[in-house]
């Protein structure tokens, strides 16, 4: 035996798509410290930064046991000297000091709080900080122009900030089936983002949408949006393209049929959800006094019948399938250490739509994620050990 009781040894593949993660670890008090500098770097813009911490925090959660002393992180890959300085303090000390004085600065709070609004990105949030705005209330007191996701955002804010249930999540499952299942009938409707990786909450409900007779998908979405309206299930949304279709040099670009590539931004009107997760649907034809009206703005009130749901949606062509399944279960670091694993190690180009082969100057079909990840040269990690 090499290694002692007190020092496990473990190896660590230095990708995070090479390894698996799963939801629940051994390390979480060092993985949130690291996550809250992570968080600042991206509230700064640091983008290097705050990838190096959570590439850090990534790896800890792939271990097998908690870490108990520096030597327990012996031929861990990742780790930066700045990550392992946190690391060491919180180890001796309890707790980190940096990490704390984030934690606490008025700074990080309010782009915490700002950031948490739907439709307020990093940038509006640092203009709002640097204009003296410090919650989502200030928002609306001074009068700040706000976009129609930013309104929503401000109007469904405490519904928005507490945690989508797995019920929850079932239960609107059922409704985007019926809806689906009433534009065009034999479509195939996946539960994708947190939800398939195992998690029990989440922030959002993400839903992939396909159809095995390709183009028969195109026009779905519209469709699709305007049944959900109709019956007064949605609250907001806006429908766009797929945010790959604008970057011009992204990742692989198919030849064809990209424009049919579509996702839904929502806010769900969810009825409450009974304890036997059957759920009781309301349509939103008559707010039958649950609703009040403050300066202009619908305010929901305590106790009412319903909330509001982030959902996105999603339709991809069947040939995209297997990519969209794949780029749109997460996690987020999981996705970005897939495509720089295909970049740097393969020299392929992957996307949400299709995987491309520099050097055979072809794409690389795929029916499957499990094909994705042989064509790869990767083990395939289910989507519960995806949680990077
Ligand atoms: P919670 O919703 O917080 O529970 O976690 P989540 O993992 O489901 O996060 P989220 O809903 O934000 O994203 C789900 C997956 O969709 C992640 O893998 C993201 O990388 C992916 N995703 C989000 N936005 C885009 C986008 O604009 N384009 C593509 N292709 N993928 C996206
Ligand atoms: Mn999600
Ligand atoms: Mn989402």
């Amino acid at each position: 035996l090499k290694s002692s009781e007190d020092t496990p040894s473990f190896t660590v593949k230095s990708y995070a798509c090479q390894r698996r993660t799963p939801l629940k670890h051994h390390n979480t008090f060092l993985t949130e410290a690291l996550e809250i500098l992570a968080e600042n770097a991206e509230f700064g813009e640091n983008e290097g930064r705050s990838v190096a911490f959570r590439r850090s925090a990534s790896v800890l959660k792939a271990l097998p046991y908690a870490v108990r002393q520096m030597d327990d992180l012996k031929n861990l890959p990742c780790l930066g000297e700045h990550s392992q300085r946190v690391i060491k303090e919180i180890l001796e000390d309890g707790s980190s000091r940096e990490v704390e004085s984030t934690r606490q600065s008025a700074q990080f709070q309010a782009m915490k709080a700002l950031t948490g609004v739907f439709g307020v990105g990093v940038r509006s949030a640092d203009r709002g900080f640097r204009e003296g705005l410090l919650c989502p209330s200030d928002l609306i007191r001074t009068g700040q122009k706000l976009n129609k996701a930013q309104q929503a955002g401000v109007q469904y804010y405490d519904d928005l900030n507490r945690p989508v249930t797995k019920q929850e999540a079932l239960a609107i499952s059922q409704i985007v089936e019926r809806a689906v299942n009433s534009v065009l009938p034999g479509s195939i409707i996946t539960l994708t983002g947190g939800f398939r990786r195992g998690k029990e909450v989440g922030h959002d409900v993400d839903f992939l949408i396909t159809h095995e007779e390709e183009g028969v998908e195109e026009g779905l979405m519209p469709k699709l949006v305007n049944w959900l309206d109709e019956q007064g299930f949605l609250l907001y949304q806006k429908t766009t393209r797929n945010s790959y279709l604008e970057s011009k040099d992204g990742p692989a670009r198919p030849p064809n049929n990209m424009d049919r590539f579509e996702r839904c931004f929502s806010i769900f009107k969810l009825g409450q959800c009974s304890e036997d997760s059957s759920a009781v649907l309301e349509t939103g034809s008559d707010d039958s006094g649950t609703t009040d009206n403050v300066n202009g703005t619908t305010r929901q009130q305590p106790g009412s019948s319903w909330r509001a749901v982030r959902v996105d949606l999603v339709v991809s062509p069947f040939s995209q399938f297997a990519f969209a399944t794949l780029g749109w279960t997460g996690s987020k670091l999981f996705e970005r250490e897939l495509r720089r694993w295909a970049g740097q190690e393969k020299g392929m180009s992957l996307s949400s739509h299709a995987l491309y082969d520099s050097k055979q100057q072809r794409y690389l079909r795929a029916n499957s994620e499990e094909e994705i990840f042989a064509h790869l040269g990767l083990e395939f990690i289910p989507p519960c050990e995806r949680n990077s």
